[in-house]
């Protein structure tokens, strides 16, 4: 009895300690340097293949159900940048949050901004996914992993439960049931396929987004 209630607690912890791991998307056939939970969150990033001056990348995060899933893009709660999302019906309601306080976190405002990569935010039976552009997100301010970070650790932070107000983008959430933070490999997360991906942020969906290399 002793050794199977083990043997099945070693399971759980080994599925909750995923690595992140190269992972294209379907629809949008953007790869991500990508980590997966075992409770249906899931956070990736892209990055152009000459980092040089870059500020910017590319996200996508989810989850499943109707719960939110957040992104602390400096490791830890406080005093970092986070991103919250969740889905609303078909849509996705997201925004920057930063906080000093174990609490709710606030609204946060910078000259960061997201935008949409339709063709990669989608809900669907199994899960939620929104995609987007993160302009002059990778900061230096200590708030976010710095532009020259290979291996920074991003944590991340999960509720089954949806928002109080899920329509509303400033919505105060209940605490995480989950969180935790997971070594990214920023070098895997370069492609030179970044640039394209990029002028997709904004524009509708196309369908042959699909098959991006396909011409
Ligand atoms: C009412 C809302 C929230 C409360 C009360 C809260 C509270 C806390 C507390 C007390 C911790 C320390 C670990 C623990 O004792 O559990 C923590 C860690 C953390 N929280 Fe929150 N939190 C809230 C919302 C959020 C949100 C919205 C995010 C992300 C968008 C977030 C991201 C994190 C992360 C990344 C950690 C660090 C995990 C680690 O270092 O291992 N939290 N939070």
């Amino acid at each position: 009895m002793k050794l199977s209630t083990l043997f099945v607690g070693g399971l759980a912890s080994l599925a909750a300690a995923q690595t992140p791991a190269p992972y294209t998307d379907a629809k949008s056939g953007i790869t991500f340097n990508y980590f997966a939970h075992s409770t249906g969150y899931f956070f990736g990033l892209a990055l152009p293949a000459n980092s040089t001056g870059n500020t910017d990348f590319i996200a996508t995060i989810g989850g499943k159900g109707t719960g939110w899933s957040g992104t602390s893009l400096g490791g830890g709660m406080l005093g970092k940048l986070l991103i919250l999302a969740w889905p609303n019906g078909q849509n996705i309601v997201s925004s920057f949050r930063k906080t000093a306080n174990y609490g709710s976190p606030a609204v946060a405002t910078g000259t960061f901004t997201q935008t949409s990569i339709p063709n990669g935010t989608y809900v669907n039976s199994t899960h939620w996914t929104y995609t987007f552009l993160c302009s002059k997100c990778i900061l230096t301010d200590k708030t976010t992993f710095a532009p020259t970070d290979t291996a920074p650790s991003l944590g991340y932070a999960v509720n089954a439960n949806a928002p109080s107000q899920k329509t509303n983008p400033a919505s105060s959430v209940s605490k995480h049931s989950t969180e935790g933070q997971v070594v990214f490999d920023l070098k895997k997360a370069q492609n030179a396929n970044f640039a394209t991906w990029k002028t997709w942020a904004g524009k509708p969906a196309v369908a042959k987004r699909e098959r991006p290399f396909l011409g």
